[in-house]
């Protein structure tokens, strides 16, 4: 029955139509598991969204109900603990299906031209996608979290010249507050996802232009 409601949807949307050259093109022979990391980071990331979405519903991004929100969301109700552990779980299975694609990448040469813009949009991305880990910490807003930030953001001190001041911009003051909470609530829900989204449009965009590399 959802796969007859998935082909009636791809039927009005003409989407598989579509992208039928795309879809259903030859891929070089022999190629293994190890090409699958990509899709399946990519996978881990479309969960990320839609739990991430669902968490909003509930989380308040100020010093004073945050972390009363996610006691909220992890202990009031069956459903809202499943989701924010689907969000902490597809977080790690992201990054680490993200190093494994990386690794694939490095092994197999697939970053030499043409594919070049394709290897520097996915090391951007992944730097992205470690910014939203590092925010994403901060927002159960507990002690781990507090500290680990103060810790994390203390790192850029040792920037010369500048570190003063970057600490400061990303915290917004001296100190971790709740300013820094709501800087990170933004740059987690809005800035960094909207960011990775565009990098990911033009990373496969790549792909689809250039083709699977062949294996070495
Ligand atoms: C941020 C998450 C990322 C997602 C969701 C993603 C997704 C994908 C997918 C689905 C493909 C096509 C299938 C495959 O080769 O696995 C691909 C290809 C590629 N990716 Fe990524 N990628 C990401 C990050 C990265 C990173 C960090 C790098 C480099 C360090 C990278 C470099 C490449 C290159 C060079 C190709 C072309 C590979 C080839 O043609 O053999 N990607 N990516």
């Amino acid at each position: 029955m959802i796969i007859n409601f998935l082909n009636w949807i791809d039927r009005k949307l003409r989407f598989t139509a579509r992208h039928k050259d795309f879809l259903y093109r030859k891929i070089p022979e022999n190629i293994g598991y190890s090409y699958c990391f990509g899709g399946m980071a990519f996978i881990f990331y479309l969960i990320l969204v839609l739990s991430g979405l669902m968490l909003t519903i509930y989380y308040v991004p100020s010093d004073t109900e945050a972390y009363k929100s996610v006691v909220m969301i992890s202990e009031q109700n069956f459903i809202s603990r499943i989701i924010r552990n689907t969000h902490k779980i597809s977080a790690s299975l992201f990054i680490i299906a993200i190093i494994l694609h990386s690794l694939r990448v490095f092994i197999f040469r697939a970053y030499l031209p043409p594919r070049d813009l394709n290897w520097m949009t996915g090391v951007m991305a992944m730097l992205l996608a470690f910014a939203s880990g590092f925010t994403g910490y901060l927002l159960p807003w507990d002690q781990k979290a507090y500290w680990a930030t103060e810790v994390g953001t203390n790192i850029f001190k040792s920037i010369p010249f500048i570190g003063d001041h970057i600490v400061i911009t990303i915290r917004g003051g001296d100190n971790v507050s709740g300013i820094t909470l709501i800087r990170f609530y933004s740059a987690h829900v809005l800035f960094l996802p909207i960011s990775i989204s565009i990098l990911l449009w033009a990373h496969f965009h790549m792909v689809k232009r250039l083709g699977i590399s062949k294996k070495l």
